[in-house]
């Protein structure tokens, strides 16, 4: 029998909340209250949500932790209380199925954070795979005695590092990530086969399974969008879709990062929203654009949307070391993200230390995807990310379609909890600390 119960160590740790004995040193234990009207479940994108939330008992408030960050941001300055679950990024599949890989500053974070986790009855999760380490995912799948020997090596990190619960980011199943992933068909039909199978063992039936996806998951055999995935759902407990990285570099212009919606944008600037698919995953990030100021300021002198940026100049952004010559596992290099993190644009000078634009920086709220831009006519670098306001909206629309929750990319993104905070406070979401 492969039911299990959604969400069931957030259950556990509830349940140990209320029978932990109130201890003097009292490592203060919160819990999250949820909001308190959210509508019934609906069926999303072939995926029925397993979970009842019309008694408003659950929401998930998550993000991904980087740990080959640990070193600037230990486990411990991570906000324990706004979250209860919180996943660490990334074990990396290796050319050996039985393997699964850590770099060294993440092998000796991982203990620290699970018990850090744990400690503020947070369920630690471990994340597999990412952009740069989803490279032999399909292999590991590929064949029943690779997924049987995928599963121990699964089951051997979750025993070893005391895990709750493991998410599963393959960017991605039957179509190209990084160039050199290896490809199949099949390997959406493999990767069910293996959480199936991951499922049956004694280990694997109560562990928190999750998976983290593009905004059109799983694509079947024919390379096509998966119409009913309600098999999937019936084995992971939740589902993050990356509702981010929808307009970037590799746009024809400056577009939204991660847009609400779309539906009010013109016909050939609709790639994607959360409301087409349905958004749990929200991004503490921005992507930045090289936009002369001609092209950035339109004739009443804001800020122009979907202006044209040049191409062949990248600017840095806070995530990016300068002279980096790094390569990745393709052997390419890594180059200039671009990419600023909330808290790097803070640093950067485009917004003051409470969220809003910087003297001299211009900024404009696009009200059809609810997201914002600056633009530093100096530099002529045009960002564009979240803010408290973006974020304030897409909690609304959590509420509203009565999704579980939300998983921000990443943790150490915000800065003085400002997103988080707009968010908590949009969900109606209470801590309720003993
Ligand atoms: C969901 O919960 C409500 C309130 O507890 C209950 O009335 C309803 O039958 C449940 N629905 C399902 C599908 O379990
Ligand atoms: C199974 O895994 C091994 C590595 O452990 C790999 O060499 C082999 O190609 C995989 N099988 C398939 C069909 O991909
Ligand atoms: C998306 O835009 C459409 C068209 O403007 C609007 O009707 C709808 O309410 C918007 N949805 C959200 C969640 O903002
Ligand atoms: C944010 O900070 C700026 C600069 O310190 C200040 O001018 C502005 O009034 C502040 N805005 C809010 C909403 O606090
Ligand atoms: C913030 O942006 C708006 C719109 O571009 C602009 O009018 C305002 O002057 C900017 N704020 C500062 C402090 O420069």
């Amino acid at each position: 029998m492969l039911r299990h119960f959604p969400l069931s160590m957030f259950q556990l740790h509830l349940l140990l909340l209320l029978l932990a004995p109130l201890t003097a040193s009292a490592a203060q234990y919160c819990s999250l209250k949820p909001p308190t009207s959210v509508n019934s479940a609906s069926p999303v994108g072939g995926i029925q949500h397993s979970t009842n939330t019309t008694d408003g008992s659950e929401v998930i408030a998550s993000a991904w932790y980087p740990g080959w960050l640990a070193t600037d941001f230990p486990p411990s300055s991570i906000p324990w209380s706004k979250y209860n679950a919180m996943t660490f990024s990334f074990a990396t599949t290796t050319p050996d199925v039985s393997t699964i890989a850590l770099d060294d500053v993440s092998a000796q974070a991982l203990p620290q954070f699970v018990s850090a986790a744990q400690s503020h009855g947070v369920t630690a999760l471990l994340s597999i795979g990412g952009w740069t380490g989803s490279q032999y995912y399909s292999t590991a799948v590929a064949t029943s005695e690779n997924r049987t020997a995928f599963v121990n090596a699964v089951l051997d990190l979750v025993s070893k590092y005391n895990l709750d619960g493991i998410d599963f980011d393959w960017e991605y199943p039957g179509k190209t990530g990084l160039p050199c992933n290896v490809v199949n068909p099949d390997d959406s039909a493999n990767f069910l086969l293996f959480l199936q199978e991951l499922r049956t063992q004694p280990a694997g039936a109560n562990l928190v399974l999750t998976a983290a996806v593009g905004l059109q998951p799983f694509v079947g055999s024919d390379g096509e969008p998966m119409e009913d995935i309600s098999q999937f759902a019936a084995v992971l407990d939740r589902i993050a879709i990356m509702a981010y990285d929808v307009w970037g570099s590799w746009s024809p212009t400056v577009g939204p990062n991660a847009p609400l919606n779309d539906s009010c944008a013109s016909a050939s600037n609709q790639d994607g929203s959360a409301v087409s698919a349905i958004t749990l995953g929200l991004a503490a990030y921005g992507h930045s654009f090289s936009v002369s100021q001609n092209a950035a300021i339109n004739q009443m002198g804001s800020l122009a949307l979907y202006p044209d940026f040049d191409a062949s100049t990248q600017p840095l952004g806070s995530a990016d070391t300068p002279g980096d010559t790094s390569l990745d596992p393709c052997g390419d290099p890594n180059g200039v993200s671009g990419i600023f993190t909330f808290a790097g644009l803070i640093s950067g000078g485009f917004l003051n230390s409470n969220g809003t634009n910087a003297t001299g920086i211009d900024y404009v709220f696009d009200s059809c995807s609810q997201t914002p831009f600056v633009y530093n006519p100096t530099s002529q670098v045009m960002v564009s990310y979240d803010d408290a306001t973006s974020f304030a909206a897409k909690g609304r629309f959590i509420n509203d379609q009565g999704l579980l929750g939300f998983a921000v990319w990443d943790v150490t993104g915000d800065q003085n909890d400002i997103l988080l905070d707009s968010l908590h406070e949009a969900m109606g979401i209470e801590q309720d600390c003993e």
